[in-house]
């Protein structure tokens, strides 16, 4: 197990590329392996952990995937072409993984499907896929019929009106997935403004689909179309320097070519709103709206994060947590219960480490509320073997009084692999 070491720095200067975003990532490979027939090329997919996940259990379908000068190629099997897999599907750690191959498998008639992945992943709930694609006609089994191992039966499904009640992309993609190649229309409302990948890059696979604010539709019995698909960079990611510009005084940072699809943004809007110095420049729209960041230091003030708001920004919540500890005020966090069934309950997993770094925070059923700034002081910091933690407490560390140890830090290696190496880069 890795530890990594971080000091207080008096530094923090750059334009460090970020690499591809984990959820456009693992759908170009899925897209491009679900084409019928022709070759997609992607530039710039994150190569890291999880995506590998995703190319891994394709090939174990049948899907041929290669590298070639710096390019991704994946060749397109067509669903109906996917194979019997001899072996058990091992999703790693990725939920994205699992969950889109669920809705991807669970419409090939005759496809017998054993997923499985590590210690975290099959802790993590299943039911909440299993549900709509079960309505559709597909049969499903899992672990106390919610976790992981799961078998897939896949099968003629029909199309289906059915209501979100999760924020949850990767269930509505699922959804979408299986919906393709169902017998008729299938209708989604409810909760569906989480990020919306899947709407805009299946125009780009050469499948229709319409989506408006109160709902999702989709016709069934459509193929998709190879393509090429350039990966704009992760804002997920680029968060993680965002947070450690904003408390470094005298930093300056920019950021080239990150994602700025509006569902994916909902931190820069919170760090403009807490009187962090961002600014943003679009520079493309299709099929993703891609820009460039600039971030340099301010004294932030604490803020209010409502349920609405949540979906746009769930995975920089950690980050944002330290970001709270050191502004000048209250934040209140509220509408995230989803944050307990990530890779790790990232609600108590924060909360352990802020504390452990001598920070006061209360804990709620869907939240969390800090009154700052207080004093971060170095300390032992258990990630809890999820990337998220890991990279939000080495910011931490970086205006934290004294060393902080990221125990188990490999886990970087989930959604970015270079963490560490450029966060040595930046404040050297
Ligand atoms: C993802 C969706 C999010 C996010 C995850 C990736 C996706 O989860 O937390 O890291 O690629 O669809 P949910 O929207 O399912 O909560």
């Amino acid at each position: 197990m890795k530890t990594e070491k971080i000091k207080p720095s008096l530094k923090f200067k750059g334009s460090p590329s970020i690499p591809g975003d984990k959820s456009i990532s693992h759908r170009g490979l899925i897209f491009g392996a679900l084409a019928e027939g022709g070759t997609t090329t992607i530039e710039n997919l994150l190569e890291s952990g999880d995506v590998q996940s995703t190319a891994r259990v394709l090939m174990q379908l049948g899907v041929k995937i290669k590298k070639e000068n710096g390019l991704t190629l994946v060749e397109g099997l067509g669903h109906n072409n996917f194979k019997v897999p001899k072996e058990v599907l091992d999703c790693g750690n990725s939920g994205t993984t699992m969950r889109l191959m669920m809705g991807a498998l669970s419409s090939i008639h005759g496809m017998k499907a054993t997923l499985t992945g590590d210690e975290s992943l099959v802790k993590r709930p299943m039911k909440r896929v299993a549900e709509s694609l079960r309505f559709m006609g597909s049969t499903i089994t899992m672990k106390e019929d919610n976790f992981a191992p799961l078998e897939v039966h896949g099968d003629v499904l029909r199309g289906i009106d059915y209501e979100l009640k999760i924020a949850s992309a990767q269930i509505k993609t699922a959804i979408i997935l299986a919906a393709i190649f169902a017998d008729g229309k299938t209708r989604i409302t409810g909760e569906i403004h989480s990020r919306d990948h899947t709407e805009r890059l299946l125009s780009h696979f050469g499948v229709n689909i319409k989506s408006s604010p109160t709902d999702v539709l989709v016709e069934g019995g459509q193929k998709f179309k190879a393509n090429k698909l350039k990966v704009p960079s992760d804002p997920s990611t680029a968060a993680f320097w965002l947070a450690g510009a904003s408390l470094v005084k005298g930093s300056e940072l920019l950021l080239k070519n990150v994602s700025l699809n509006p569902t994916r943004i909902g931190f820069i809007r919170v760090l403009e709103r807490m009187g962090g110095k961002v600014t943003m420049k679009m520079t493309e729209k299709d099929p993703e709206p891609i820009g460039d960041i600039t971030c340099g230091y301010a004294g932030l003030k604490g803020i209010t994060i409502e349920e609405a708001e949540v979906p746009s920004l769930i995975d920089e919540l950690p980050v944002l947590s330290v970001l709270a500890s050191q502004a000048q005020g209250r934040t209140v966090v509220t509408g995230a219960e989803e944050l307990r069934v990530k890779e790790t309950d990232r609600i108590e997993a924060l909360a352990t480490n802020l504390r452990a770094m001598g920070i006061q925070i209360e804990t709620t059923p869907d939240g969390f509320i800090i009154e700052g700034p207080q004093k971060l002081k170095g300390a032992k910091i258990d990630s809890f073997h999820d990337h998220r933690i890991a990279m939000a407490f080495s910011i931490a560390g970086l205006v934290a009084e004294g060393e902080t140890i990221i125990e188990n830090a490999d886990c970087v290696g989930i959604s970015y692999p270079e963490f560490f190496t450029t966060l040595q880069k930046l404040t050297s």
